[in-house]
């Protein structure tokens, strides 16, 4: 089974680290770095200086074994017998590990100073051969003689072949590798403690930060898009002084804040003023409207004693008096939905309620196949009766004026998720056309289609359904393709 959790790949580019990830791994890399530097430095410091004085000792050394570097004639030493020179180490005073080689009878016999102290002869003819080719220039050098190890060594011409003294590197590798172990240590303790103590200072550090972050946070959280917005949100006053780059942007924030929390004010109260203006200008219209109205139906009596065109007049009046009747009703509700003006709660009945507004549109749309699913049991919901019943009035005009006829039109009431009711109106017409769609709920989007136009459409219905739902906490949502579109309003169960 694989996870099927998204994998976190901010950690492939340190880049994208967080800043105290960051500031701590550049901290702990460049102390790592400054470590080896002094590291290796010293550890080639110290080799040289061991080196040195080994090479002291190795000139003291083969100077004893009568065969020194600074000597003269070959190395022959005048006094003690060249019997004894053939196996010098054998005298006193040599430490363990101490070798001499020298050619006697054409070959090369090479003998060491064992951890007892005892001369032995060496045998290893690897050590032997290399031994053999040491240049006779009385230079010390470095030789691997297999076994034995690293061996610092000087040869010194005599008539019969070379005199090699040599001195063990063991104790100067020991001691270098010693101080590498322990500066090893020190820095890898000191790493940790700079991690351990960076990161705790790194973090109160950026305390201040993250709290200019979690106000920032929490501004975004805010349902800033409409209505009255209280921005009381700010950096706290410790986190906004002008002394540190921190308090600087939270000062800034502040400041920014303020600003936009005038913005929104004057944005608010420009939005009340609009509204108060659409939902006065609405209501002052309902007057002379039902007027018009009114002379309009009176004429329509007399309309015999008119010329026919006069009788058309007045009929195209009276039509377009009640069309624009129901538009500025459209405005009024939505500008008092907008204001927030509360609604009149009730238990409503909804499925008496479908069936009622769907004998309706039957007797308004003759042409097409009402169809009703409601389940056996009563529905009900929490809401505003008339308003409830004007979002499934507008659903249901669009269903039959958007629709040709033969068109099915099926009414469902679903229970939704728990504690809500799902009311479903689908239809098998052509659907809403695919650029609508997205915007299909805002006000004054319509289809251009002949049918719309000729059905006096404004645009404001499913406006108006968005708007009551909303209101009553509730959503609204469509899916439309060619042959189905289903409108699904889910409302709080009563
Ligand atoms: N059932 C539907 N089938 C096809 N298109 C639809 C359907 N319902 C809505 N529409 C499309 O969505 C548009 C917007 O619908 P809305 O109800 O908001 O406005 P309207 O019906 O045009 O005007 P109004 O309802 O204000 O008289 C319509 O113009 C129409 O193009
Ligand atoms: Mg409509």
């Amino acid at each position: 089974m694989s996870s099927s959790r998204p994998r976190d790949t901010r950690w492939r580019t340190p880049a994208r680290w967080p800043l105290r990830a960051r500031l701590i791994a550049e901290q702990v890399v460049l102390l790592s770095l400054v470590c080896v530097i002094i590291g290796v430095v010293t550890g080639f410091a110290l080799r040289d200086f061991l080196v040195q004085r080994l090479d002291q000792q190795l000139t003291q050394t083969a100077g004893r074994t009568g065969f020194g570097p600074m000597m003269d004639g070959g190395g022959q030493r005048p006094g003690p017998s060249d019997l004894l020179d053939d196996h010098p180490l054998d005298n006193p005073g040599f430490g363990p590990g101490t070798l001499f080689s020298r050619v006697r009878n054409s070959q090369l016999k090479a003998d060491r100073v064992n951890s007892s102290g005892v001369s032995e002869t060496i045998s290893d003819e690897a050590a032997l051969a290399v031994l053999s080719a040491v240049p006779q220039d009385r230079k010390p050098r470095t030789v691997e003689l297999g076994a034995l190890g690293s061996y610092r060594v000087v040869a010194v011409p005599t008539p019969n072949g070379a005199a090699v003294t040599g001195l063990p590197l063991s104790e100067v590798n020991s001691t270098v590798l010693r101080m590498g172990l322990i500066l090893g240590g020190v820095a890898l303790g000191g790493l940790i403690t700079v991690g351990l103590a960076g990161a705790l200072i790194i973090r109160r550090t950026l305390e201040p930060l993250e709290r200019v972050a979690a106000t920032a946070g929490r501004v975004a959280e805010l349902p800033l898009h409409e209505g009255e917005v209280a921005l009381a949100e700010r950096v706290p006053a410790a986190d906004a002084t002008p002394d540190t780059e921190v308090g600087q942007v939270g000062l800034a924030l502040n400041r920014m804040l303020g600003h936009v929390g005038d913005a929104l004010s004057a944005r608010h109260a420009s939005e009340t003023r609009v509204r108060q203006f659409v939902a006065d200008a609405s209501h002052e219209l309902r007057t002379p409207l039902a007027a018009i109205r009114g002379y309009a139906e009176l004429t329509r009596r007399s309309r015999d004693s008119v010329s026919p065109e006069i009788a058309h007049a007045m009929g195209r009046v009276e039509s377009e008096a009640v069309r624009m009747t129901s538009l500025v009703e459209d405005l009024l509700l939505l500008a008092r939905l907008d204001a927030g003006r509360p609604l009149e709660l009730g238990e409503v009945d909804l499925s008496r309620l479908v069936v009622d507004s769907v004998s309706d549109a039957r007797i308004a749309g003759r042409e097409h196949d009402w169809r009703l699913a409601l389940p056996p049991e009563a529905v009900t919901v929490r809401g505003d009766a008339d308003r409830v019943r004007q979002v499934l009035a507008n659903l249901l005009s669009n269903a039959r004026t958007h629709t040709p006829p033969g068109t099915t039109v099926t009414t469902m009431l679903n229970p939704g998720r728990a504690g809500w009711v799902d009311l479903v109106v689908a239809d098998d017409g052509p659907g809403i056309p695919e650029a609508l769609l997205p915007e299909v709920f805002e006000r004054f989007a319509r289809g251009d289609s002949s049918r719309s136009r000729a059905a006096g459409s404004t645009g404001l219905g499913l406006s108006i359904v968005a708007a009551v739902v909303s209101a009553h906490g509730g959503a609204v949502r469509v899916d439309s393709r060619p042959g189905a579109t289903r409108f699904t309003v889910s409302l709080p169960a009563g």
